[in-house]
């Protein structure tokens, strides 16, 4: 394993996938972490991530010194390489030369195991405030930049190397190479880590969890719970139920997708539950978004643990007793509810799967480890079709959250059909990659006047929300060719009934979210 030590802000979870994407497996640990504890992990090497501190500021992360003289290779990266360079005796001024964005960097040793093999100049991704003016002794400095004089330097001897950059983004053009001479070179590490192992080590690592008895997942039909569960299904074939709670908030075609196409490639025992009613009955006359969204979340764990109570009397004493719960916990949801302290509540996100604390089940989670793009690849491999999944996010509350107003059957219907024109529309223009979500939102409240054919309309208004993102933690308003929208403008107002506008949100996240509600 290589750990990452995580000096705060984002900048960690993108490097452990980019060591993945190199093809080595990669762990986050806190930098409150004792570096005895890291040790005891036995990691190949370790990467000291960027940060928002100052290494002079009052109650900046340090680190034991003990974590060079490991003989562990580190790597340190923005504030990783200045508390480097702080802490081996070199020299970090507050001086008040700032960088930020992308930046020219010189090589002035072609001949180091980092830059080896890349251009003497290259293009990369600053964001600093202070400046190391003087590496450590016994390190050789590698690069520079017109501000600062040490932007890199290695100590090959001992396996120690820094950037003040980040290479983990993309705007550092050669940033994955010098990563991969970090591992592959500095490391010494073979790249052997791929979707293939994880699959084959999450099968046994199932099979020995549940032995001879039975598990059930709730399915919502987003990724990541159908990934868990064909991989679960793989393990151990008929001891797996799945139950999909159909709310009637789902898009056009979604809950046939799960009853047919999830079926059809994994074999899975389905059961449906048609609870359409109860949650038209729940949310009837309710129209704030957070009391519409608790709602949908109660409502949806009512119905599960009753399908579970089902399933579990069915099975009861024919020795096969139901005892774990397969959930689709990614890794990020690991990292940020390990360390995510202090960040206010916005929505309260209820994710459809995700069930109540006081369950008398052991979990079953087999991509605690896995980022969402390696999910993808699991699923690809596992036989899934690419509808389900390539597809982009959809929340756990549906179509509940994109009607502005009370939600109606009438209402849904309406909105079902706008939806699935867009989706349709977008695919055929090739979008659906460039677009990471385009919520379509009914203003069901608002009313303004038209003219079709010859007569006056008074009809509601539909939003496009094209939206572009990494991970849905900030996002930009997609800039998608004008003759798309007209298309889809046009096909809505003509065949969705009381819709007579489309209009485009071109609102950045932040100040707005995503989803409208
Ligand atoms: P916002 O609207 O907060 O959305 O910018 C960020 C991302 O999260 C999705 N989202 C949800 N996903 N349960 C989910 O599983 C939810 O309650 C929920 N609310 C929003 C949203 O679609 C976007 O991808």
């Amino acid at each position: 394993v290589v750990l990452v030590v995580d000096f705060g802000a984002q900048y960690a979870q993108l490097i452990a996938r980019r060591v993945r994407e190199a093809r080595v497996y990669s762990e986050i640990v806190p930098s409150t972490m004792p570096v005895a504890e890291m040790l005891a992990k036995n990691p190949k090497a370790i990467i000291l991530s960027g940060g928002p501190s100052s290494v002079y500021a009052e109650g900046a992360p340090r680190l034991d010194r003990a974590i060079f003289e490991a003989g562990v290779p580190v790597f340190g990266m923005c504030y990783g390489f200045q508390l480097m360079a702080t802490t081996l005796g070199g020299t970090v001024d507050n001086t008040g030369a700032r960088e930020y964005g992308r930046t020219p960097l010189y090589v002035s040793r072609s001949g180091s195991t980092l830059f080896e093999g890349t251009p003497s100049e290259q293009s990369v991704w600053m964001s600093h405030g202070d400046a190391c003016s003087a590496a450590p002794e016994g390190f050789a400095v590698t690069a520079s930049t017109d501000v600062v004089p040490v932007a890199a330097f290695e100590n090959d001897e001992k396996k120690l190397y820094g950037v003040q950059y980040h290479p983990e983004v993309l705007h550092s053009t050669h940033g994955q190479q010098i990563l991969e001479h970090f591992l592959y070179r500095g490391a010494g590490i073979e790249p052997s880590w791929t979707t293939g192992n994880v699959i084959e080590e999450q099968v046994a690592a199932i099979r020995e969890q549940v032995g001879t008895k039975r598990a059930i997942c709730g399915l919502s039909g987003g990724v990541d719970s159908a990934v868990a569960a064909a991989l679960v299904q793989k393990a151990i074939g008929s001891q797996l139920t799945c139950v999909y709670v159909d709310h009637g908030l789902m898009r056009k075609g979604e809950t046939e997708q799960v009853e047919k196409d999830f079926v059809a490639a994994t074999g899975v025992q389905l059961k449906v539950v048609d609870a359409q009613e109860r949650f038209l009955t729940a949310l009837a006359g309710v129209s704030d978004p957070e009391e519409k969204r608790k709602i949908i979340g109660r409502e949806f764990i009512r119905v599960f643990e009753q399908a579970q109570a089902e399933i579990v009397a069915e099975s009861a004493g024919t020795g096969e007793d139901v005892a774990f719960l397969v959930q689709g916990t990614l890794y990020p949801d690991i990292v940020e509810s390990g360390g995510g302290t202090g960040t206010a509540n916005i929505k309260s996100h209820h994710n459809v799967g995700g069930l109540p604390e006081d369950l008398e089940f052991e979990l079953v989670e087999p991509l605690r480890q896995l980022f969402k793009d390696e999910v993808r690849m699991v699923g690809q491999e596992l036989g899934l079709p690419e509808e389900i999944v390539q597809r982009q996010p959809f929340p756990g509350p549906g179509l509940g959250i994109r009607i502005v107003g009370e939600v109606t059957k009438e209402r849904l219907d309406l909105l079902r059909e706008a939806d699935a024109i867009a989706r349709e529309e977008l695919t055929a223009a090739g979008l659906d990659r460039e677009i990471w979500q385009c919520p379509v939102v009914l203003l069901a409240d608002v009313r303004s006047v038209g003219v079709q054919g010859d007569g006056r309309t008074y009809g509601h208004p539909i939003v496009l929300r094209p939206v572009s993102s990494e991970d849905a933690m900030t996002a930009d308003w997609t800039r998608m060719p004008y003759d798309v929208l007209a298309k889809i403008s046009t096909r809505i107002t003509n065949e969705v009934a009381d819709v007579n506008r489309v209009v485009l949100d071109v609102t950045s996240k932040p100040p707005g979210t995503i989803e409208w509600e």
